[in-house]
């Protein structure tokens, strides 16, 4: 299968698995209006410049911005990236606290908050800089997400089987999602320009 095709095929997999209870072809097509739907709003609010640089990325990048899109339900017309990865630490934290403590529940339900976190105000783009918004550079976001968010997800799930022992052995993935993307599209956070 080619790139693209196996992206389109997630991509359907993603909305008919969002949306088990419609029949196949029909809501893959509407799962796919609504997220192009999401995809233009977030490009509305753009800066000119960036909406530019946005509108000339590839299907495949678009396809995977919105795969992205389609594991979130949670929106914000305010919050920015940061504090969305605020939050996140601290859902992170408490899902630690849960394996600690050995509790199902503050695990399982801190791990599913983690994975369904707060989209920010205009989608990811607007806070990973100009010099990121290229095919190159955004083409590993996808994964970085998934190991996260589908990490997290299945450590909420071994905690409900009650498997302490793999949930606390996803914890490592999970950090080197968060690590990796940081990696990529983060600066160290603060740092000052007045130092030497
Ligand atoms: C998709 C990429 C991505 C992933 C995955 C990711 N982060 Fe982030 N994170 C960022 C970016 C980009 C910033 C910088 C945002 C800014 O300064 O506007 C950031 C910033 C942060 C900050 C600093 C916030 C501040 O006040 O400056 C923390 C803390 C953080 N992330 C925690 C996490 C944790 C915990 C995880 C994993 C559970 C995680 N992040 C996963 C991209 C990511």
């Amino acid at each position: 299968m080619s790139q693209r095709n196996k992206l389109i095929s997630k991509f359907f997999g993603l909305v008919i698995g969002a949306s088990l209870m419609m029949s196949g072809t029909a809501s893959a097509d509407n799962g796919m209006a609504e997220l192009k739907k999401l995809l233009q709003g977030q490009i509305e609010l753009m800066k000119p410049e960036l909406q530019d640089k946005v509108k000339a990325l590839s299907t495949d990048t678009k396809m995977s911005l919105m795969a992205i899109l389609a594991m979130h339900s949670r929106y914000s017309d305010k919050a920015t990236l940061r504090q969305v990865m605020l939050e996140v630490l601290a859902d992170f934290q408490s899902m630690t606290m849960g394996i600690m403590t050995d509790s199902v529940e503050m695990t399982a339900d801190s791990a599913r908050r983690l994975a369904n976190h707060r989209i920010p105000v205009g989608g990811l783009l607007p806070y990973m800089g100009m010099e990121n918004i290229s095919d190159d550079r955004l083409a590993v976001l996808e994964g970085f997400n998934d190991s996260v968010e589908g990490n997290a997800n299945k450590l909420a799930d071994a905690a409900e089987a009650g498997d302490m022992g793999t949930a606390a052995s996803l914890l490592g993935q999970i950090t080197s999602g968060c690590v990796g993307c940081h990696a990529v599209f983060r600066s160290l956070p603060g740092a000052s320009d007045l130092l030497k």
